[in-house]
């Protein structure tokens, strides 16, 4: 059983509807995830209104409460995803060594053209989280796929 983790700042927008397209597209295969923020703010929280709304719309159950991410959970997870460049740093600077097992979820987007965050929609509308959406969709079936191919 493959763990993977993901990770963004508050834990209420971008990575528990990573973690809800992962399961919802690995159902019956033998993974598991989780998602986590660096931040401690939303802690116990429930996913924003729009990640909820948007996951809804694209038939995919959605159901999480925000935790922080650790240290440990690199050791506990085989992959850990970041959302962003600073959501990558953040991880990276709780560790004294180079961790092997940390990566940008847009690694994994055959459309980035180098770019590496998906951007932050906490503070614009709904047009934001349906980009968001998408963006992290083919990227999680391109990550699937590398997944599935390490077997
Ligand atoms: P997330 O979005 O990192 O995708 O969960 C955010 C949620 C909350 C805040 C920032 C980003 N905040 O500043 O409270």
């Amino acid at each position: 059983m493959k763990k993977i983790l993901f990770v963004c700042l508050g834990n209420i927008c971008r990575s528990p509807l990573a973690e809800a397209i992962f399961s919802h597209k690995t159902q019956g295969l033998n993974y598991s995830c989780d998602s986590a923020g660096t931040a401690a703010y939303h802690i116990g929280k429930q996913p924003d209104h729009r990640s909820i709304q948007v996951a809804e719309e694209n038939g995919i159950p959605i159901s999480h409460r925000a935790r922080q991410f650790q240290a440990e959970d690199f050791e506990d997870f085989d992959f850990v995803i970041a959302m962003d460049r600073s959501n990558y740093s953040n991880m990276k600077a709780l560790v004294n060594y180079e961790p092997k097992n940390l990566y940008y979820m847009r690694d994994f987007d055959p459309e980035a053209n180098g770019d590496l965050d998906v951007p932050d929609p906490y503070y614009g509308g709904i047009d934001g989280f349906n980009l968001i959406f998408q963006m992290m969709s083919r990227s999680i079936d391109n990550l699937i796929a590398h997944l599935d191919s390490e077997k």
